[in-house]
């Protein structure tokens, strides 16, 4: 059907060959697709696709590559002369990137979904891809299957990005949601989340905020036309987060979630990563499980919203196989992303403002509360609320909950070190910054 409407067309084009890096879940749904014609069914007049080659660790593993098709060498793929898009789903830095470089290098289009190679090296591969005439496309790295690499590299191009801010990371936010829902702890979830296989054995990745932080940084250098390193980007996971912090802000009208923005503060861009409590009463917060959401601003658009299957392997594909048709359409068509000549300056986090939640574990006896008050108040911060929690009488301890009115990072982070040295105090267990949104919070 579709299959043949296209042949008869892509006839007059000569075919594209592809050599996949890596066929685990997502290369398997891109190799069938490419097999059965897929790729060929909706778009004529492109270049039709033929995979040439894949690149696996395990030959002995089953695939769904014809054998012949199959290596073990990726330098053989990438060398090919009969491969003109090197598709590349290994992950992790090395040796995606020399690869990734290698393919451009030799005038290879790539595509790759490797959040971790293109925040880390991607002002070096974009570059080389412009100087070697080729196509870097890399939707599938950031948000799965959600469009949002295309949409900040075109459609959206006539704006100015006010805001970009996201649930980015889906592992975390099932493990939150799961907290939320159920009050256990994180340990817990966790566990659970490794045995139904959404979250990997090794968890920092995800748990930590690194994988977040990578796809920030992505879509930062794309919204802003600026260089993000990553050191410039401020990460904090969701270790820190416990059951008692999730049910307090529970009562202060709050669902925390793991939040990776981009927003121009005071003429400059903050890229951060960090838990949130979010108003229960913007979507955001009502974003769930393994869920993504990114929400953009532009000056002309006003304000989008994007959500989605952040991860999976039909999602997955369904970008990287977005990306690869993209080739087989316009091959020459090089589109390098927005880079502005005078970006905006990257500010640090100790620059940022925002209402805070902080909780204490303190001696239950007069004047404590006046104490950590005075601390604050020398600094200018300004009380929005307390709440005593969790009376232990036995031990004679309280959790104390106060929320601040806006305040600025580094005042805050002098005074929690104050206050962390007061005797009664003692232990300060948790400062989680509440998410500004318009009048809800304030
Ligand atoms: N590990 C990622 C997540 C999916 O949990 O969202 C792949 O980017």
């Amino acid at each position: 059907m579709g299959l043949k409407h296209g042949t008869m067309t892509a006839s007059q084009r000569d075919p594209l060959g592809v050599g996949l890096l890596g066929v685990g879940v997502v290369g398997t749904v891109v190799a069938q697709a490419l097999l059965d014609g897929r790729t060929q069914e909706t778009v004529p007049g492109s270049h039709p696709l033929v995979l040439k080659q894949a690149a696996i660790r395990d030959l002995d593993k089953d695939r769904s590559v014809p054998s012949d098709l199959l290596t073990s060498d990726v330098s053989s793929v990438v060398n090919n002369p009969e491969v003109d898009i090197v598709v590349e789903l290994m992950g992790g830095e090395e040796p995606a990137t020399a690869s990734i470089a290698a393919a451009l290098k030799s005038g290879k289009h790539v595509v790759t979904a490797n959040k971790e190679a293109i925040a880390k090296n991607g002002d070096e591969l974009i570059a080389l891809a412009e100087a070697n005439g080729v196509r870097l496309l890399y939707e599938a790295a950031v948000g799965g299957g959600i469009p949002i690499i295309g949409p900040l590299s075109s459609d959206l191009l006539a704006n100015r990005i006010q805001s970009l801010r996201a649930i980015i990371n889906g592992t975390t936010n099932y493990i939150l949601t799961r907290m939320t829902a159920q009050g256990e702890a994180f340990d817990d979830i966790l566990a659970d989340a490794q045995a139904l296989g959404y979250a990997e054995a090794d968890p920092s990745a995800d748990v930590d905020g690194w994988d977040a932080m990578y796809k920030i940084a992505i879509l930062a250098r794309l919204a802003y036309g600026a260089s993000v390193p990553l050191d410039s980007v401020h990460r904090e996971g969701i270790r820190p987060v416990t059951a008692a912090d999730i049910s307090n802000a529970a009562t202060l009208g709050y669902t925390i979630k793991l939040i990776a923005a981009a927003r121009l503060e005071d003429g400059g861009l903050l890229v951060r990563v960090h838990p949130a409590l979010i108003p229960n009463d913007v979507p955001m917060a009502k974003v769930d499980g393994v869920l993504n959401v990114c929400e953009i601003e532009g000056d002309l658009v006003g304000p989008l919203w994007l959500q989605g299957r952040g991860a999976g392997p039909d999602a997955t594909a369904s970008a990287v196989l977005g990306d690869i048709i993209r080739v087989a359409r316009a091959p020459g068509s090089i589109t390098p992303p927005r880079k502005l000549i005078s970006p905006p300056a990257l500010l640090e986090m100790s620059d940022y403002q925002c209402q805070y939640y902080l909780r204490l574990v303190v001696k239950d006896q007069p004047g404590v509360l006046a104490k950590v008050a005075g601390i604050l108040a020398d600094r200018n911060i300004s009380i929005d609320s307390v709440l005593q929690m969790d009376s232990d009488p036995e031990r004679g301890t309280a959790d104390i909950v106060l929320t601040t009115h806006p305040a600025r990072e580094r005042e805050v982070q002098q005074a929690v070190e104050q206050i962390s040295a007061v005797s009664s105090v003692e232990k300060f267990a948790s400062l989680l910054r509440i998410e500004p949104y318009g009048d809800s919070s304030g």
